[in-house]
């Protein structure tokens, strides 16, 4: 089982530093990655802990002010990397297009992508699951061969459960998770959205390969209590 911690745009390095102790308390089978700011990677000490990167460049090294390639993120050992979030999709506009670019950069340095999905509550209420969830698969993904693909862990994450501590039915999860498989049988799938240590008993499946924790990833005593009943 994988669990990715999302710190998102939270800690800054003394409050990392000291987080990163409490970090090191947990010891789990599972495999854990933790995908802090940009500004805390190279601030990482962590043995066990595999490190993620929560957003790339669409391009390589060069003229792009203010960007981040995968070749440095590689170089600060960076195994993972997180892209289309719903909340960059939302707040910095990427687009299916741009996500393809980033895929494409990672597995270009050997990082596997950590790729979002998911439906808005309205999207959901007319039946436009599958619809929304094929196109950002399908676009995400266009022009990279099966051998590449299968290398990309697909996260499904339903925009109204994130951060809201609503969580669907797990046979709605499965459901998705099937169609997923049936599209992508190859890929590694994760469920994120208001998981924790509280809800972490209603959210387990064989459907479901790992999760993806933004609120919880915060508090390192909690992540322990969700480890622990995987
Ligand atoms: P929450 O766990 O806070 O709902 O966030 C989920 C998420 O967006 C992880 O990427």
């Amino acid at each position: 089982m994988i669990v990715i911690l999302n710190n998102k745009c939270n800690l800054s390095k003394t409050e990392f530093i000291k987080y990163q102790e409490e970090l090191k308390t947990i010891n789990t089978e599972h495999e854990v990655v933790l995908c802090p700011t940009y500004l805390n990677i190279n601030n990482c000490q962590l043995e066990t802990i595999k490190i993620g990167a929560q957003n790339v460049s669409c391009t390589d090294n060069g003229a792009y002010t203010g960007e981040i390639s995968a070749r440095d993120l590689k170089d600060s050992g960076v195994k993972y990397t997180i892209v289309g979030h719903s909340e960059r999709r939302k707040y910095q506009n990427e687009s299916n297009y741009d996500i393809n670019e980033k895929i494409k950069r990672l597995l270009e340095n050997d990082i596997t992508p950590i790729l979002c999905i998911g439906e808005t509550e309205d999207e959901r209420n007319n039946g436009l699951v599958e619809y929304i969830i094929n196109k950002q698969l399908s676009e995400s993904l266009r022009g990279l061969l099966e051998e590449k693909i299968k290398k990309i862990i697909i996260a499904y994450e339903p925009i109204w459960s994130i951060g809201t501590g609503l969580i669907p039915d797990i046979d709605d999860i499965i459901n998705v998770n099937n169609f997923i498989k049936k599209l992508y049988p190859n890929n590694q799938i994760i469920y994120g959205g208001s998981a924790n240590e509280n809800n972490i008993q209603n959210l387990k499946s064989k459907a479901i390969d790992g999760y993806l924790l933004g609120g919880l990833s915060l508090k390192p005593e909690k992540i322990k209590e969700f480890l622990d009943q995987l």
